[in-house]
This record gives structure tokens, C-alpha cells and sequence, in this order.
């Protein structure tokens, strides 16, 4: 499998970074992108340089290489995922801007029939955010959100994450069963806590 990975600058930075762990773990090649304030939420929100999270990825482009693979949709890629992914990208997709890869990207995601998932993140969401949503969607886009199931008990903030994580991977057909590398993602119906 083959993926284009991108972050943007929405918080959230940490499932990115889980994601693309994950990623290299069950040997999926991906292609990174990471926004100008992805960057920089990389770094508040998780203290790591962009150069620790690059080191994740198979290849790794700036935002505003439109020459990357990704940019065409004759190179084939099997999905798109934006984890985290803002408001400000989430418009510029809908509306087709296409004027920087994530964007680029995005577009030729859609335009080729791909699967595109979104993990977008703010709060409260306006009218203008859930119009864009709801357009997204109708596109074929998955739009997920991270927030926390408590029906597996979560122990930890790295819990609530994995758990979030392995649920966007399923939008990918990437199944991961609990105990996997340490991680905690009970499905329900999996020795349920009573
Ligand atoms: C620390 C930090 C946290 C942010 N959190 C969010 C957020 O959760 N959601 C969001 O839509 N924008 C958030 N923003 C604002 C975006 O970074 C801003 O809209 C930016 O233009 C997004 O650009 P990008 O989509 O190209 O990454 C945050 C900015 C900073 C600096």
C-alpha cells in the first residue's frame, strides 16, 4: 500500500506522528507533507523537529513542491490521509484551491476516485466548518473526528490516541488487533470491561 500522509496545522499533531509510526510498522510506504503550521504545532504540541517526524515517512515534500508524485494523479498512491487536518485545509479542499501539495493532493485524491480521510479538528465548529464538512463528505471524503471512546477504559492520553489512530486506519482497511506492539485498541465485542 501506498499513502500520502499529511499534516496540517490543526491541533493534534500527536496522531500524525502515531499514524505514521503505525504506518512504518505494517510497512505501508508513505509520502509526507506537513504544512508550514504543521510544523509548528509539530513542535509546540510534541516538542519533536519536523526533521524526528520526516524520519517516519518513506519520502517527504515541502507544502509547495508541486513536482512531488503525489501532485499527479498518474502516480498511483491508494489514499490520502490529513491527520491533523484544519479548518483552513479542510476549505481549501472542498473549494478545489489546489495551490499547494496538501491541497494539490487532496484534489487529485478526490478527482481519481481515491479513498481521502480527514481527521479534522476544532471546536465548537461553525456553520461555515460543517457546510465544508458536510461538502467533503458528499464527495466521498471521510471525515473523522478524535474524539475519545471510553468504553475501553482508557488508561492514558497515549490509549485514547492509539485508539483513535487504529480507527482511522480501519477507514484504510489496515486492521489492527489489540495488544499489537503494546498498544491498547479493544473493539467492542472484544472482552467487553463489566
Ligand atoms: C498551536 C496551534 C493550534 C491550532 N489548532 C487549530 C485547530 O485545532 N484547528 C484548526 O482548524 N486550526 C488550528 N490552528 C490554526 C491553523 O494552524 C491555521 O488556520 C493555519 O492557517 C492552518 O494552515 P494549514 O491548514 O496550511 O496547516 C492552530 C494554530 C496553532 C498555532
Amino acid at each position: 500500500m501506498r499513502l500520502v500522509v499529511a499534516i496540517s496545522g490543526a491541533s493534534g499533531a500527536v496522531y500524525g506522528i502515531r499514524l505514521l509510526a503505525e504506518l512504518r510498522r505494517l510497512k505501508v510506504e508513505t509520502h509526507l507533507v506537513v504544512s508550514a503550521w504543521g510544523r509548528t504545532t509539530v513542535q509546540v504540541e510534541t516538542g519533536h523537529a519536523y526533521q524526528d517526524v520526516a524520519r517516519l515517512a518513506d519520502a517527504c515534500y515541502e507544502n509547495d513542491d508541486l513536482f512531488a508524485p503525489c501532485a499527479s494523479g498518474s502516480a498511483l498512491f491508494d489514499a490520502m490521509v490529513v491527520c491533523p487536518c484544519s479548518m483552513h485545509t479542510a476549505a481549501g479542499i472542498r473549494l478545489g484551491l489546489a495551490d499547494s501539495l496538501i491541497l494539490r493532493a487532496a484534489d487529485v485524491t478526490i478527482k481519481e476516485g481515491r479513498r481521502l480521510v480527514l481527521l479534522v479538528r476544532e471546536s465548537p465548529l461553525s456553520s461555515i466548518h460543517l457546510e465544508n464538512l458536510l461538502a467533503l463528505s458528499r464527495l466521498g471524503a471521510r471525515i473523522m473526528v478524535p474524539v475519545p471512546a471510553f468504553y475501553h477504559r482508557p488508561q492514558s492520553i497515549a490509549d485514547m490516541v492509539d485508539n483513535t489512530v487504529a480507527r482511522l486506519l480501519d477507514q484504510l482497511g489496515l486492521f489492527l488487533e489489540e495488544g499489537q506492539d503494546g498498544t491498547r485498541v479493544p473493539r467492542w465485542g472484544d472482552a467487553q470491561p463489566r
